[in-house]
């Protein structure tokens, strides 16, 4: 593909192209500034390629999304959370003897430092899990840790893993007053989650297969989504050489907005609202509709995703699964379900290709399984994990990155005198 050529004020400048492994092209403007003076302005980063990556690719426009060329429902469907992540991290799916290593490892470093316990009982009961997670996470690092690339990434990077269930789960259990339990070596990272939530110690839980393998596949559509909110900051951060604990932990930070990660809660409280205002769904699609209103139907729309959401596909159906054999009959589903019908055939979301997201059948799922809602952007970070780690890792190896450092387009006052309070 030849050079892409821009004409600024009567000169030409000329660009190479970078065409991606499935065809993607970018203009790579790195020496834009230097050779033209002028910068590429693009607020939101909407046509602005950040990095190259080999993780995880995403044809919005036709419902892809692939972790590393495996399509995200035969991941779902087929896989363990504990394979996906480590092909997410260290670029293949592992062997069986692979597996039972990292397995290993994983029941080998779960168990949380005291001091991270404390930490996380000095938050009152009602703070928002997302609040303890990210500082909880800050402060798994260990004291003598600092940052250099050439540590032994892989041992942090598999200590996060194996704490973080734990992690969530003493989270869980600190909002209902109730002392943590221990990590159990023999079940899958999901079966695991589930007896840290709800287990005694020393109790018997008994663990639900079709619950477990729902966690499991909720964990894998969420593992990772390439250059959004949070993994950019997680490379953000990464890439001011700060240690995988800081940026982890600002991911968690970017995560927890609702119009990333924190829509699940939102979604929630969107249905709750409505069915507490007499279930008038209609009322609401218009107000979302109404720009006046500021009020936007939470679950829908994407900036990447223009056609469907595939996590959301196969969300849906798992959604009607697990409902049907909790036998759970749900007046919130009621509602999402006619929401649904009512702004897919509505032309407002039609010409806006605003579809639901991931987000609108995962805060579902979350519910019927007993998760409260505030803890619903704790699971998608639980999933979310892997990804993070990976992105962070991708650009730790890269020799070439830099910090990242976006300009700007200056547009407040020019250059003026100070003046004294008695001259103002
Ligand atoms: N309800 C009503 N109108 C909407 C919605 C919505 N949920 N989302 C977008 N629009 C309208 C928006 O008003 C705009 O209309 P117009 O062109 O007339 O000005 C148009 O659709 C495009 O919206 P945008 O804000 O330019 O789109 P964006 O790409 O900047 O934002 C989004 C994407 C996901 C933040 C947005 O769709 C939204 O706020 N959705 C609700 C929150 C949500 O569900 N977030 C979870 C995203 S999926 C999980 C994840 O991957 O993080």
């Amino acid at each position: 593909m030849s050079n892409a050529k821009l004409e600024l004020n009567g000169q030409t400048y000329e660009f190479p192209v970078v065409v991606g492994t499935e065809g993607e092209v970018g203009i790579d403007v790195a020496k834009l500034r230097v050779s033209s003076k002028a910068i590429a302005l693009d607020p939101g980063y909407g046509n602005t390629g950040s990095c190259k990556s080999a993780i995880t690719f995403i044809n919005g426009e036709e419902g892809v999304l692939h972790y590393r060329g495996y399509p995200i429902g035969q991941l779902a469907e087929k896989l363990s959370f504990e394979e996906v992540a480590y092909m997410l991290v260290w670029g293949e799916l592992p062997s069986q003897s692979e597996l039972d290593d990292f397995k290993a490892k994983l029941d080998e470093h779960a168990a949380l430092p005291a001091s991270v316990l404390a930490l996380i009982k000095t938050f009152p009961e009602q703070a928002h899990p997302m609040a303890m997670a990210q500082a909880a996470v800050a402060a798994l690092e260990p004291a003598s840790h600092h940052v250099a690339p050439a540590d032994d990434a892989d041992a942090h990077i598999i200590s996060i893993i194996a704490k973080f269930k734990s992690l969530a789960a003493a989270i869980y259990r600190h909002q209902k007053n109730e002392p943590a339990v221990a990590s159990e070596t023999d079940l899958s990272y999901a079966g695991d989650f589930l007896q840290l939530m709800y287990g005694r110690d020393g109790g018997n839980y008994e663990i639900d297969e079709a619950i477990e393998e729902a966690i499991n596949a909720l964990l894998i559509l969420h593992a990772d989504h390439e250059q959004n909110c949070s993994a950019s900051t997680v490379r953000m951060v990464g890439s001011s050489q700060a240690s995988i604990y800081a940026s982890i932990s600002a991911g968690i930070g970017a995560l927890w907005g609702p119009l990333h990660g924190g829509a699940n809660q939102r979604v929630l409280e969107m249905l709750q609202a409505i069915h507490e205002d007499g279930a008038d769904y209609q009322k609401y699609v218009d107000m979302s509709k109404d720009k006046e209103s500021g009020f936007r139907l939470m679950g829908f729309g994407h900036r990447v995703y223009k056609n469907h959401d595939p996590r959301a596909t196969i969300l849906k159906k798992s959604t009607d699964r697990v409902l049907a054999k909790l036998d759970k009959k749900d007046p919130l589903l009621d509602i999402a379900k006619k929401l649904e019908q009512v702004a897919l055939s509505d032309d407002f979301f039609i010409k806006r290709k605003l579809f639901p997201n991931v987000d609108f059948y995962s805060g579902i799922i979350y519910r019927a399984l007993g998760i409260p809602t505030n803890m619903f952007t704790v699971m998608f970070a639980l999933g979310r994990l892997p990804g993070w780690i990976a992105q962070w890792k991708e650009l730790r190896d890269d020799p070439k990155a830099r910090i990242y450092r976006p300009r700007q387009i200056y547009t407040g006052e020019t250059k003026r005198d100070v003046t004294t309070i008695a001259e103002r």
